[in-house]
């Protein structure tokens, strides 16, 4: 029956590239990948994440206020600030958010770090932290600015700080002494500072607002923030900075500027007698390969307690959206969605079928399932080299005595004919604790400068797992004072058992979670947990915006 699709030849291919046997096969779902694996990859469409649309294209800017900025810039320039700090000897600092609470300092001039984590809040959540969000705008940055020539593998798990850290982000007017210890110190050595200096000022510039003594602050409508750019393309990931260096253009304001005190590029491309810019500069793929080397290494130094992720694939079939909803008949509908990865081979005839089990493993009388899609249901990646996507929807009633507890999905394309397992147990769909959709409801109100944030919910509950605490929780987002930034704080309220659903087997619990936070905040979810004489069933991180406003 099944022969391996391209799809799954690709997959195959990747795992065996990323390393020599420490990569273990994806199941889902996986609590640390799959909300950092949609951010990564959902780029633009239908369940879009949004994140990379600050960067799409490389001289986006969110913030119209002022002119002569851009995002992919300052969000590059913030995950450099967060790590510069990094004592990686001492497994002290790296990507940690701990920028958030030192943007005062002289050594982080300027409003892009706040603007850059004011934007990041939303995408913030109990599974995203700030750390993660951070490196992943950085990744964004040089992969929407190289049009996807340098794409870095990316790993979660950062942990966000509490508090700020060390002072010894490098800057301009220090010596070459000091700058090389203090690149030693996050983990880098000489020729690896030029690198990375190098991959670092290839986009963006020198403000004039910010560095008056660099360049010049100009009377300009089209540059406000009075920048300088470092190249001839300021908005390209590409090897012109070191081009133009090695021609000795002096655009660069840190290499060639007036103020010689602030030549700090000159001086470090100059360290090791200008050998590796100049390699830089004669080969564009070097340049690019040495950038995703070192920026791979920047994005993952973190403190030593702080374990990431295996790099982060793209899922090739991944369950979004399950919903169960009891009905009054003594039926479940059950609905969902499938997002199947886009090779470029796909036929126009694909058949997605969903092979629906029961509680005890066998074909609920309406499997398989036809899955449909349509257009609008496809979302695309900003840049190349990263994954397209396809969703299929899917809906049908089941008896409740039978119920539900996985399903496998069928791909019918061309000669092919797969049928995943999701490494043989099949992809999970619980019936025990289940929200309501259509009597589930959020609100937001803005009493004050704060909003206020409500979650009415609704959950089915299966009678026969005789449960005696039914509990909501939401981690509660918390505003921390000297950051934009936002932590979570796990709070749990009891749901109270309204109705019982006569011949379904199930009973309704109801109850409801209010909480302000400043803005609008970061990403909502929330976790429902039961337990009982038979045990806990936890059904987790289902977000607030799949539900309407009250
Ligand atoms: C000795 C080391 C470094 C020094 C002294 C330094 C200094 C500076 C200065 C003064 C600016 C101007 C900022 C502004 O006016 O807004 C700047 C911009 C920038 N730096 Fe660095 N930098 C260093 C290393 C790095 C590294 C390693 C990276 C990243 C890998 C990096 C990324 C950037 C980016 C992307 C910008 C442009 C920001 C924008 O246009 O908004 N820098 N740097
Ligand atoms: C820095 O380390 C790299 C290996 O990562 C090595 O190739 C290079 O020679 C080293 N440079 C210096 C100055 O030690
Ligand atoms: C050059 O930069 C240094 C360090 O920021 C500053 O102290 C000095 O005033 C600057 N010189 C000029 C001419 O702007
Ligand atoms: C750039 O300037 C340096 C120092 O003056 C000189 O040695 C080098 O030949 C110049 N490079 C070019 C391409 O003109
Ligand atoms: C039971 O109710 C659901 C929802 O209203 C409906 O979709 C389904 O067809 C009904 N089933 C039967 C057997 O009446
Ligand atoms: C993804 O979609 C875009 C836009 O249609 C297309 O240009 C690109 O080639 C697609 N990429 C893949 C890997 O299919
Ligand atoms: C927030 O909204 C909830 C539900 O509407 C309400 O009970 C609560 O009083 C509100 N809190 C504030 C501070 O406005
Ligand atoms: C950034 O925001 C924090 C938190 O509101 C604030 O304490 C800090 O002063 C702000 N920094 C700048 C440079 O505006
Ligand atoms: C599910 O959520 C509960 C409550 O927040 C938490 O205690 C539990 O660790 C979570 N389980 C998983 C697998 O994430």
């Amino acid at each position: 029956m099944t022969s391996i699709s391209s799809s799954w030849a690709i997959l195959i291919i990747v795992l065996a590239i990323i390393a020599n046997g420490v990569v273990a096969a994806y199941t889902w779902p996986d609590a640390q990948i799959d909300q950092l694996e949609s951010i990564l990859y959902q780029h633009s469409g239908y369940r879009q994440y949004g994140l990379a649309f600050g960067v799409s294209p490389c001289n986006n800017m969110a913030n119209a206020l002022e002119t002569g900025r851009d995002d992919s810039a300052e969000w590059f320039r913030t995950a450099y600030h967060d790590m510069a700090t990094a004592d990686v000897l001492a497994g002290i600092g790296g990507i940690d958010a701990s920028i958030g609470f030192e943007t005062d300092r002289p050594e982080n001039k300027g409003k892009a770090f706040n603007e850059s984590v004011s934007f990041f809040t939303a995408f913030q959540s109990a599974r995203s932290s700030m750390a993660d969000v951070i490196a992943l705008g950085a990744l964004f940055s040089v992969g929407s600015c190289s049009n996807g020539e340098v794409i870095i593998p990316f790993r979660g798990g950062r942990r966000d700080a509490l508090g700020s850290g060390p002072t010894g982000v490098p800057q301009p007017e220090e010596d070459l002494d000091t700058h090389t210890a203090a690149f030693a110190r996050q983990g880098f050595n000489v020729t690896e500072m030029i690198g990375l200096v190098a991959c670092g000022h290839t986009i963006g510039g020198v403000h004039g607002e910010n560095f008056p003594e660099i360049v010049p602050v100009v009377n300009d409508m089209n540059n406000q923030a009075s920048r300088q750019d470092f190249d001839g393309s300021f908005d390209n990931f590409d090897n012109s900075v070191a081009k133009q260096f090695v021609a000795n253009t002096t655009q660069n304001p840190l290499a060639f500027g007036h103020n010689e005190t602030t030549r700090s590029d000159f001086r470090i491309f100059n360290a090791d007698g200008g050998n590796l810019i100049r390699r830089m500069a004669e080969s564009q793929q070097f340049f690019w390969d040495t950038c995703t080397t070192l920026l791979e290494r920047m994005l993952n130094t973190v403190p030593k307690d702080v374990q990431l992720t295996d790099v982060i694939q793209p899922i090739q079939i991944k369950p979004n959206n399950l919903f169960i909803t009891v009905n009054s008949n003594g039926t479940e509908t059950v609905s969902g969605e499938v997002r199947i990865i886009e090779d470029g081979t796909t036929f126009s005839n694909r058949e997605v079928l969903i092979h629906l089990k029961s509680r005890t493993g066998e074909a609920v009388p309406s499997s398989p399932i036809l899955a449909r899609t349509q257009d609008g249901m496809q979302v695309y990646a900003f840049y190349n080299n990263m994954p397209n996507f396809t969703f299929y929807s899917f809906t049908t009633t089941v008896p409740t005595g039978i119920g539900v507890s996985s399903f496998d999905v069928q791909i019918k394309d061309g000669d092919t004919d797969t049928t995943s397992t999701n490494g043989g147990q099949g992809f999970p769909i619980q019936d025990v604790l289940i929200v309501q959709q259509a009597s589930t409801c959020t609100r937001l109100e803005f009493p004050s400068t704060k909003s206020n944030n409500t979650l009415e919910i609704t959950v089915a509950v299966r009678d026969d797992m005789e449960f005696d605490s039914v509990r909501l929780v939401v981690p509660k987002p918390v505003n921390m004072i000297g950051t934009l930034s936002l932590r979570f704080e796990p709070t749990a309220v009891d749901l109270g058992k309204v109705q019982t659903l006569d011949g379904t087997g199930y009973s309704l619990y109801k109850g409801s979670f209010s909480f302000l936070v400043d803005a609008v905040g970061p990403m909502k979810t929330f976790d429902l947990v039961a337990s009982g004489p038979k045990g806990v069933v936890q059904n987790n991180f289902t977000r607030w915006a799949e539900f309407n406003f009250c």
